[in-house]
């Protein structure tokens, strides 16, 4: 693939640095182009810089975009693996699909995403805990104001070495039960990654920070009765000796992480559900002790326990407060397979040479 080479490079953080999440971005980027003349074209590997664009640019106002989120990670031997990104790749056509954005060529971005991670391997983050996150997203191009589909799109995959999501680590999250807002309903984008979803959850986000907590958990738009996600995590609760995770009605996001640590769990002889699960059944849980675990799934979340929910002013401590076994178990084993110290049973570690 053309490789456009920039001038001077930047300066990566100090290895010690603590990283945070997608502050610090690598040198190059891959990008491609879409018109409805030429379809997808023009795929390279170009300096990560800002571009121009015009202000009446179609994304800017009614958001016809969509993004994925994918990790690499140096393995012991100096190589470098990639947790499935064909899994990534599938969900991101399907989002298109969803968004009017076309279909784009699965093996040309792949080739990209390999080529700009040769290039850019020496970003990869050594420590425990970091990975070198992945952005790969479609934004639509055209300079137009009607609401119509954009008939130009531009691909573009961005880098970031990341350190855990949340501030605190890997110390238990507190999660706001939102019994006002929404997140989606069904029929609405919420199975689709896409931004504007992220956009309309900001506001609950905000005003679960202000009172202490670190996200909001959604419940279903139409009853607010059942448990859906957390808008960066899938929800996995473990109930009477059952890992149950909601089912993918239709406005809840296709974990790829959710989905690995199903298969996980069933191949371990876990007792596993997926199923609508009401509040009123994790609250009453929680009441009488058979509430055992709680913890979020996610590609920048990884496996978050959670300690705490708010539900209706009162709140609920979980396990003590404390990460516990099962969700322990897929910690180390989903990290385990990334980082290579686990032996890579399912075929999960994509590796670039
Ligand atoms: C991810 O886990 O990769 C996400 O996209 C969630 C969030 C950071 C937006």
């Amino acid at each position: 693939m053309e490789i456009i080479e920039r001038k001077t490079l930047k300066e990566k953080p100090a290895e010690n640095e603590p990283l945070g999440f997608g502050r610090y971005f690598t040198d190059y980027m891959f990008t491609m182009k879409y018109t409805a003349e030429k379809g997808w074209h023009d795929a390279k590997i170009e300096p990560n810089e800002p571009k121009p664009f015009d202000l009446a640019t179609s994304i800017f106002h009614y958001a016809q975009g969509i993004f994925e989120g994918m990790k690499a990670f140096l393995q012991p031997n100096g190589d470098v693996a990639v947790f499935r990104p064909e899994e990534n790749w599938a969900r991101m056509n399907r989002s298109a699909e969803r968004m009017c954005i076309p279909q784009f060529p699965v093996e040309v971005v792949q080739e990209g995403l390999e080529d700009l991670l040769k290039l850019e391997k020496d970003w990869i983050p050594k420590r425990a805990g970091t990975a070198l996150y992945i952005r790969p997203t479609i934004v639509a191009t055209r300079v137009m104001l009607g609401v119509h589909a954009s008939t130009e799109y531009l691909f573009f995959i961005i880098l970031s070495p990341v350190g855990s999501y949340y501030t605190h680590g890997l110390e238990p999250t507190r999660l706001l039960v939102e019994d006002y807002y929404v997140r989606s309903s069904l029929g609405g984008t919420g199975e689709a990654k896409c931004l504007g979803n992220y956009a309309a959850s900001m506001k609950a986000g905000e005003l679960a920070e202000e009172k202490g907590f670190d996200q909001v958990l959604w419940l279903d738009a139409n009853e607010k009765k059942y448990v859906e996600e957390v808008g960066s995590m899938n929800m996995f609760f473990v109930l009477d000796g059952e890992v149950i995770t909601p089912s993918l009605v239709g406005s809840i996001l296709p974990g790829i992480t959710r989905k690995s640590c199903l298969q996980i769990l069933r191949d371990k002889g876990y007792r596993v559900s997926e199923r609508r699960i009401s509040i009123d059944e994790v609250i009453e849980g929680a009441e009488n002790g058979t509430l055992e675990e709680a913890f979020g799934t996610g590609t920048a979340a990884v496996i978050s326990p959670v300690g705490l929910i708010r539900y209706r002013d009162k709140d609920y401590t979980i396990n003590g407060g404390k990460m516990g076994s099962v969700t322990k178990m897929l910690y180390d084993t989903i990290t385990g397979i990334q980082n290579g110290t686990f032996p890579d049973e399912y075929g999960w570690r994509k590796i670039i040479r």
